[in-house]
């Protein structure tokens, strides 16, 4: 495989054996809403619907404690907080496995707790035991929240965008990011991560008003932090719902994806050309009704769904992401290889982005990752 430029040779929609014997470079899609010419790069073109010969390849999680020289500039910062608003410092830790692995796109260093924290809860992170928030019990609780995000936090996010995308090479691109409303409530209100989300769960059904305005104020605060990420320089935006696979049906609908469903509409009333992935983790069921979502351009894959499925059934307006097992990153050898060639030959022919199925685990040798990247391209 070679992983030439794309160029925009163009064909009806084919299936991904046909699309491998007639050209290793294939737009099976053609959004009105995106002008394919104007993609800087390969991350962006396929975002845009344009198939390559060798996905681009990014991982989530790829800044991180992994990374010998994250865990060096990490041990400088008071706390993970004060290092997500140095911008100084995110913007190393953002750059680093683009200089270390040339991966096609950047993501930005941060968190998606920065949205409580700018709003006035009171987050922390322990060491080794993640995420501490005062929980929200009640409805003054929510009342002392702010109502919109306070700038002196958020603003240093922004000017890491700016500072990172100046940095970057037009080859790589970059990605902003948020928590969906769900997702993020679920650290609001339980105070930590759960096995299960089940004191938000329980607080949904119990008091349904006060939930519904906790994840409308999230709607509001974080489209206009995705669109404030696209003006300072992020190209694409990535809603990070890792939570979503444990509602039931109704609960989804009403939690989850309406309020995703909200925000991708709001950005792109601010941002009409906006590309947006959507991660939602967990319930392979719902990716059709995300697929459907006005607007999404992207769609990130957990690693529990079947390729093959996904790309046989999932409609081609969207470009599909992953969703390599973090587990077979970490172990390496031919499992690894395996799960990569597996994951390539499902995609083949219909636009795709490598990435894994979840984040990378902090274990992950650095020589596992250089295997992947080979593997991926073909080298
Ligand atoms: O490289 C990147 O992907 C960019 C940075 C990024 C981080 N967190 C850095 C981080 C991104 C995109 C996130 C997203 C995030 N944060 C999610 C959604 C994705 C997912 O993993 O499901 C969630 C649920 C969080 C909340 C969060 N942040 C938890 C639960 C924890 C503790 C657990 C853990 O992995 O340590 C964090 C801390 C965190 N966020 C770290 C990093 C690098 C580790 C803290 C440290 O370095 O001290």
């Amino acid at each position: 495989m070679t992983s030439r430029p794309i160029r925009a040779e163009r064909f009806a929609p084919l299936t991904a054996r046909a699309a491998q014997g007639l050209s290793n470079v294939t737009q099976v899609t053609e959004p009105d809403d995106v002008m394919n010419t104007a993609a800087p790069n390969k991350f962006l073109a396929t975002l845009d619907g344009v198939a390559q010969a060798a996905p681009p390849l990014w991982l989530m999680r790829q800044a991180g404690r992994y990374l010998p020289e994250y865990r060096q500039i990490r041990a400088t910062a008071a706390s993970f907080l004060d290092f997500c608003y140095t911008p100084k410092l995110a913007v190393e830790a953002t750059l680093q496995p683009i200089r270390r692995f040339g991966f096609d796109a950047a993501i930005l260093f941060s968190d998606i707790l920065v949205i409580p924290d700018a709003l006035g809860q009171t987050v922390g992170f322990e060491t080794g035991e993640g995420p501490r928030l005062t929980p929200i019990v009640t409805r003054a609780d929510f009342e002392a929240l702010r109502d919109n995000l306070d700038m002196d936090r958020i603003g240093k996010v922004l000017e890491t965008v700016g500072l990172v995308r100046a940095a970057l090479p037009q080859e790589t691109a970059l990605i902003g990011f948020c928590g969906a409303p769900w997702t993020v409530a679920t650290y609001m209100i339980a105070g930590r991560g759960t096995p299960d989300q089940a004191p938000t769960r329980r607080f949904a059904y119990e008091q349904p008003v006060l939930f519904q305005a906790i994840i409308d104020r999230l709607v509001d605060v974080s489209s206009d932090y995705l669109v404030r990420q696209l003006r300072a320089g992020a190209q694409a935006v990535q809603i990070f719902d890792s939570w979503s696979g444990v509602l039931p049906v109704a609960q989804f609908e009403r939690w989850c994806l309406a309020p995703v469903r909200a925000i991708i509409e709001k950005v792109r009333m601010q941002e009409p050309h906006a590309r947006i992935i959507a991660f939602p983790r967990g319930g392979t069921s719902h990716l059709h009704q995300f697929a459907a979502i006005p607007g999404l351009r992207g769609l990130g894959l957990d690693t529990a769904v079947d390729p093959l499925w996904a790309a046989a059934t999932l409609p081609a307006s969207v470009t599909l992401q992953g969703n390599l097992d973090p587990i077979a990153i970490l172990t390496g050898g031919r499992g690894l290889d395996e799960g990569v060639d597996r994951i390539i030959e499902a995609f083949a022919g219909r636009p795709h982005i490598f990435n894994l199925g979840h984040g990378i685990l902090p274990e992950t040798p650095i020589a596992h990752v250089e295997q992947l990247l080979r593997r991926v391209r073909g080298a």
